[in-house]
């Protein structure tokens, strides 16, 4: 589905990219200073941090034009939660969904600036946060106070929910949902937390994974023992651990769990050629990141695979000694944390459930197992066809003058499927670069980027505008 901006909205727009062109600096400027709080969500030392954040957030927010900027109790972090109403009751309702925390920085060393210093080095901004996903908050503040000193102001009614604990699976956000349900009615949810293809190639995410993962322990023996004494003898907890983990995928690279495939939905064929055209540079992806090998179904493509079909990860393993020198010793116990990502119509409680079974089976007779259940999210998979995906891919043009590839995402928003459930239609409205370094060392965000991320999404906001309403669900 196409649609053309009308013309005035098209003049609006013109004069919001003028603007926005002298005004990128003093965004970056302000966006160094949210990257410099180390908003941590998984650190308890970090409390202090997530509130100041929180706040700023709320401040920008309120700088940019939204009305009511509440720092929300959720039980956990803090939501920041804004709403700004305006434009009537006839103009349709926008849910902006951003995360204001950020993953742990790591290794200090890792880093060539520090991780919280939000250092500028060749047009980018270096820091953990700056691209996931503190960037695009203050794009949308760039947007939408561009909006208001152009011309007609932003022409849909807007709720901003900054999460404060995406990164750890937003624990907090369903129960709040159902306390504050009323609050978010909208017609539609746009999640800005994704990643396109490249700078000069724009992409609509149609798709996202799940998650669903445990942390397995098994015991081999009462404590360590002397492998002079017992080697060759008594069963080895980290080997016995390795076995399983081995045998969790068969020769063709599929996961060996039974029943791991079964709710997997078929993809569609319009949508298997639509990805296909988006033809990712494959080679250049494993390249990217030095990949020596590849790994799952090879009989797929490699964004078919990730995009497209489920997987199963060992995220750590450990038992023994790790220590200086030697101790020989045989292990008794051993860990493993695995962590699968999910395609619809797979069900995480149900793959934790499958993957436990599989563990138990595998130990049976050689270790005693305890599995734990760690994280969980649902998948979600977009309307292609809607109008406001042709809104979204009306906007990508705009910003970045080509036509989005239309892709999917391997990584996964935990709240975006309850949002979809609960909210209404998802579009993932995302501009994070493919090499930004998320989660790893020396993050970055691109400041040009940033320029036509929100130009785009400022035309999102116009175009959306003449949306027809489906009305929240709660009107339904
Ligand atoms: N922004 C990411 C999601 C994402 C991942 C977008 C990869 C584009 C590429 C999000 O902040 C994230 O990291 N999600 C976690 C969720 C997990 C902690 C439950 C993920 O996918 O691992
Ligand atoms: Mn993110
Ligand atoms: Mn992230």
């Amino acid at each position: 589905m196409t649609t053309s901006p009308a013309p005035a909205h098209l003049l609006q727009a013109a004069q919001v990219r003028e603007w926005l062109a002298g005004r990128t600096g003093d965004y970056i400027e302000r966006l160094r200073a949210l990257v410099r709080i180390p908003s941590v969500s998984d650190d308890p030392a970090r409390r202090a941090s997530m509130l100041e954040a929180a706040r700023l957030v709320a401040d920008e927010l309120r700088d940019a034009g939204m009305s009511q900027c509440d720092i929300a109790d959720t039980g956990g972090h803090p939501a920041v939660l804004a709403t700004m109403r305006d434009a009537g009751r006839d103009r349709p309702t926008i849910l902006f969904y951003l995360h204001y925390d950020v993953q742990p920085e790591g290794e200090q060393a890792e880093w060539t600036t520090p991780p919280f210093a939000a250092e500028m080095r060749n047009g980018r901004l270096i820091g953990r946060g700056s691209a996931d996903d503190k960037g695009p908050i203050l794009m949308l503040c760039a947007a939408l106070r561009g909006l208001a000193e152009c011309g007609g102001g932003v022409p849909v009614n807007l709720i901003v929910l900054a999460d404060g604990e995406e990164e750890i699976g937003s624990p907090s956000l369903p129960a709040f949902l159902e306390r504050r349900g009323g609050e978010l009615a909208a017609d539609l949810v746009a999640v800005s937390d994704t990643s396109m293809l490249g700078i000069d190639r724009p992409s609509l995410v149609l798709g996202t994974r799940g998650t669903a993962g445990v942390e397995v322990e098994l015991r081999t023996l009462d404590h360590d023992v002397h492998s002079g004494k017992f080697g060759g003898g008594v069963a080895n907890a980290a080997i016995v651990l390795a076995e399983i983990i081995a045998a969790l995928h068969d020769r063709d690279g599929r996961v060996s769990v039974p029943g791991f495939y079964e709710r997997v939905r078929p993809v569609d064929e319009p949508t298997l050629a639509a990805l296909a055209a988006s033809d990712p540079p494959e080679q250049e992806w494993l390249r990217e990141v030095g990949a020596r090998s590849e790994s799952g179904e090879r009989a797929l493509s490699l964004h078919r695979r990730v995009w497209t079909r489920p997987s199963l990860d060992v995220i750590a393993s450990w038992s023994g000694y790790s220590g200086p020198g030697i101790k020989t010793i045989i292990p008794a116990t051993a860990t493993a944390k695995i962590s699968c990502r999910l395609v619809a119509d797979q069900d995480p409680a149900e793959i934790a459930t499958l993957l436990a079974a599989h563990l138990q089976n595998l130990a049976a007779g050689r270790a005693e197992v305890t599995v734990r259940p760690s994280h969980g999210s649902r998948p979600v998979v977009c309307e292609p066809d809607s109008a406001a995906a042709a809104a979204a891919i009306a906007a990508y043009e705009w910003g970045y003058g080509a036509r989005p590839a239309l892709i999917r995402e391997g990584g996964s928003i935990p709240i975006a499927a309850t949002l979809a459930e609960r909210v209404g239609e998802v579009l993932f409205l995302g501009f994070g670069l493919h090499g930004q370094q998320e989660h790893a060392p020396d993050e970055w965000l691109s400041v040009r980027n940033f320029e036509l991320a929100a130009n785009a999404i400022a035309m999102f906001l116009l175009s959306a505008a003449d949306l027809p309403r489906p009305g929240p669900k709660e009107r339904a």
